[in-house]
């Protein structure tokens, strides 16, 4: 793997007092707050797909970019995690299935996967413990299931895709 870091996951536990202290102390743009919604989330609190509703917002500067994150769930996202860096996200990953294989071959196991209707992968997080507590996250170039806070659809990017972001 190659591709450089297009973001830092960061956990909280209150998203707005988050962006206003990460506003201040970086000069950063937030967007709105979005949600990503999905009843296919996959991970060690719960093996069969789960409802899982984590409210983010995104900084404009970047990459990378930061991606502030409300404590959810009782896995992956959840308070028992504590706050702080949470994940290193790589965005469009040609091939999220096969890096998922070949980093488990390479001892570095997932927890933590949104699936689609069909099963497949629309992205994953590298087991914590694997790499000194902080998550890879591999998010595959598709529509990613993002709503706005109060569940309006999201904007759209360039592509067309849910985005926190209104097209320019
Ligand atoms: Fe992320």
């Amino acid at each position: 793997m190659s591709e450089p870091i297009h973001h830092i996951g960061v956990l909280v536990r209150d998203l707005e007092a988050a962006i206003d202290r990460w506003s201040r102390a970086t000069g950063y743009t937030f967007s709105e707050v979005g949600r990503y919604v999905t009843d296919a989330y996959v991970d060690h609190s719960e093996a069969d797909p789960h409802h899982h509703d984590a409210r983010i917002a995104f900084s404009k500067e970047g990459p990378p970019h930061i991606e502030l994150m409300e404590f959810t769930g009782e896995g992956t996202h959840s308070p028992a995690q504590g706050e702080g860096i949470h994940h290193l996200g790589f965005m469009n990953h040609p091939d999220v299935l096969g890096c998922k294989e070949r980093l488990e071959r390479a001892g570095v196991a997932a927890d933590g996967m949104a699936l689609d209707d069909a099963g497949d992968i629309l992205l994953w997080f590298t087991d914590k413990r694997a790499l000194d507590g902080i998550r890879l996250e591999f998010v595959s170039p598709v529509p990613q299931p993002i709503v706005m806070d109060d569940g309006r659809p999201a904007h759209r990017d360039a592509h067309g895709f849910p985005s926190l972001w209104p097209t320019d």
